[in-house]
């Protein structure tokens, strides 16, 4: 039995624009999916999700595929990209034909903007992998979880996600490019709004209005833009460090910046935009949408209590924390 953990993110800038080879900075915080990996005899695959941030279920399925009847996200979320990291797995290995029950537990609550599925697919693809008794290193596995998720995703994905939760820390990812990069460690406060969204039709809708509008093509450019500004101030404040409160300004301006193009490009919704919006009058230095959007989390950056505060008496707001910057990535338990 070979067990592995994978950190989730938030996207301090750039998500949607990175699926069109702009530059994206996310980061690693310490919320974890764990993946318990048993290699079976008869070649079937059993994953049990018991503790997914949704209600639990178990569903066996093998050949004739799936037979549960849950929401279809939930039914993706552990069957689509496990499926898919096992595939990896078997081709890793060299093993095709086999079979392992897969046991999910995660404290990244699913679809919500926080890379729920790249941290499971991530560390299934680490704990089976050493099932097998074949090492990958975190690179190869971040490559690997790519391969499940651009499949699962209709071809539109970007390494982002994948790469953050691999490597852990701090990433930079444009196009096939993907770094590690220095940074502070920021005082994060997440909001959740309990609901999630459709990354598949939330990433289709912003390439309909690319396509359709030359200024929504010219938004796209200027969330990179933006992005590529934050990376300047990232390097000039000396990764590590405690950054100052001029930093936080700065980066907390960008972020609101970055929430107003994503808006424009219809991927916020009544819950994010009143989340944010409570940030910033509670004192936030910036706040915006993480990921996909459509529902789900939102980030702020903020020292002091006040955000965590107001967003606790937020109706749109389910649940409200602090996230650490998790340093390390993928790892064996
Ligand atoms: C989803 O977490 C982030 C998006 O940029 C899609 C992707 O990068 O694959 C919306």
């Amino acid at each position: 039995m070979h067990t592995a953990s994978a950190p989730g993110k938030v996207y301090l800038f750039g998500e949607h624009a990175v699926v069109y080879g702009e530059p994206a900075i996310p980061c690693a915080v310490e919320r974890r999916a764990t993946v318990t990996v048993e290699e079976r005899s008869d070649g079937r695959l059993r994953v049990d999700a018991q503790d997914l941030h949704i209600e639990g279920f178990t569903v066996e399925y093998g050949e004739t595929g799936p037979a549960v009847d849950a929401p279809k996200a939930v039914l993706e979320a552990a069957t689509e990209y496990v499926d898919g990291a096992i595939a990896q797995v078997r081709d890793a290995a060299d093993a095709p034909g086999a079979g392992f029950d897969v046991t999910i537990e995660s404290d990244i609550p699913l679809g919500a903007g926080l890379g729920s599925s790249a941290a499971v697919v991530v560390a299934s693809i680490a704990a089976a992998t050493s099932e097998l008794g074949v090492e990958l290193d975190p690179r190869e596995v971040a490559e690997r979880a790519y391969q499940v998720e651009l499949n699962v995703q209709d071809g539109q994905a970007s390494r982002a996600d994948t790469f953050c939760s691999a490597m852990g820390g701090a990433v930079r990812v444009e196009g096939d490019d993907c770094r590690t990069i220095d940074a502070p460690d920021l005082p994060f406060v997440i909001g959740f709004d309990g609901g999630s969204g459709d990354t598949g039709k939330l990433v289709a809708g912003v390439r309909e209005l690319r396509e359709q509008y030359d200024f929504a093509a010219d938004t796209v450019a200027a969330i990179g833009d933006v992005v590529r500004e934050g990376e300047t101030l990232l390097a000039e404040s000396q990764g590590g460090a405690t950054v100052d409160d001029d930093v936080l300004t700065e980066l907390g301006q960008l972020m609101n910046f970055d929430h107003g193009l994503l808006e424009a490009l219809g991927v916020s919704s009544r819950s994010l935009d009143d989340m944010v919006w409570t940030a910033r009058e509670a004192g936030a230095h910036g706040a915006k949408l993480t990921g996909a959007g459509g529902g789900g989390c939102i980030v702020a950056l903020d020292r002091s209590d006040g955000t965590e505060t107001a967003l606790s008496y937020e109706a749109a707001c389910q649940e409200v924390f602090r996230a650490e910057l998790a340093h390390e990535g993928v790892r064996l338990e």
